[in-house]
């Protein structure tokens, strides 16, 4: 079908199509030169960047399951100063829109990030990874009370997420993404604080917790014991999450968890998500997003839709 519209927006920021690579399975966007055709990714969102450098959690950190993959890299990542010298070069040359994934240990260490990032006019956008699994182990100090047993993961608390994110929002006039975690007993209430905090948008989900061990040795595979889970067995629960996000408020949304092909995109669309994250998939398969982009193509030639955004939020009963 000709004039087919696949452009979306989030905030500000347009992109090409609906397809996003999601951070963490796809570096700085340059080690996959060669491997990807950056034209059918709509951005590249880049490793979660923390204000010092960070050597991650201690080996193995990735075991692959059944259906599934665990791992608890605990946010490898040049610092901020690292990934300005090294990656940032690099990341600006390649023909891909680029967002920032910006983590932290306080508010004020995200605040660095994003203050001194949002000078760089290359960078389109931050998504703000308020949900990682692997880091919250007696090193996180964000206002929760240090009770080391009952450290929190950001997003799973409503007054933190809109005080992080109501703050963060103040210091930039770029599209300002918040990423959250699964591991919540009502997410909509989690996305209400993002969405009045002033987010332009949001993105669901992160991993969910998850380990394994293994029989013999007595030891769980991961050096980290736990870690977070993701790849197609977690697809059914991050659908309904986009899917009563999507029913309950009002913001555009990145939804992923478990894509592997364009019918996994389309149902996250027609769950009401704006853009699509392909996470696990890349590990095993670079190319998805052109394949899942024109199987995407496809569907809408053949269902005679001529704008992707009409499809939001169409699923019904
Ligand atoms: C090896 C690995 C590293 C990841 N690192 C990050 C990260 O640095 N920041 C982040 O926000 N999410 C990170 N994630 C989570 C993914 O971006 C994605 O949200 C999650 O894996 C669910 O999507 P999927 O099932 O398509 O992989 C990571 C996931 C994997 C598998």
């Amino acid at each position: 079908m000709r004039g087919l519209k696949l452009k979306v927006k989030l905030g500000k920021l347009e992109l090409n199509n609906p397809i996003v690579c999601a951070s963490g399975t796809f570096g700085f966007g340059e080690e996959l030169k060669g491997l990807c055709d950056f034209k059918s990714i709509g951005a590249v969102i880049t490793k979660t960047i923390t204000l010092d450098p960070r050597p991650g959690n201690p080996p193995p950190r990735i075991y692959e399951t059944e259906c599934g993959v665990l791992n608890s890299v605990g946010l490898e990542n040049p610092g901020l100063e690292g990934f300005i010298k090294d990656k940032l070069p690099k990341l600006k040359k390649l023909p891909v829109k680029t967002i920032v994934s910006v983590g932290g240990f306080s508010l004020q260490e995200y605040r660095q990030v994003v203050e001194r990032l949002n000078e760089r006019s290359e960078i389109m956008a931050f998504e703000i990874n308020l949900s990682c699994p692997n880091v919250i182990k007696g090193e996180f100090s964000c206002g929760v009370p240090e009770q080391p047993r009952l450290k929190k993961i950001i997003s799973q608390d409503k007054e933190l997420t809109y005080k992080f994110t109501s703050d963060l929002r103040k210091l930039t006039s770029k599209t300002l993404i918040v990423k959250i975690t699964p591991e919540v007993s009502d997410i909509t209430e989690i996305a209400k604080a993002v969405k009045n905090a002033g987010a332009d948008a949001i993105s669901l989900v992160n991993t969910f917790f998850g380990m394994a061990i293994n029989v013999e040795t007595k030891k769980p595979y991961l050096g980290n014991i736990y870690g977070g889970y993701s790849g197609k067995a977690i697809k059914p629960m991050s659908l309904y999450r986009v899917w009563r996000v999507a029913s309950n408020v009002d913001i555009p949304i990145i939804a992923g968890g478990g894509i592997e092909t364009a019918a996994d995109a389309l149902e996250f669309i027609l769950a009401g998500a704006t853009a699509v994250s392909l996470g696990t998939v890349n590990l095993v398969y670079p190319g998805a997003a052109g394949k899942i982009l024109s199987g995407i193509r496809q569907y809408l030639s053949r269902h005679k839709i001529s704008d992707i955004n009409e499809l939001k939020g169409k699923a019904n009963r």
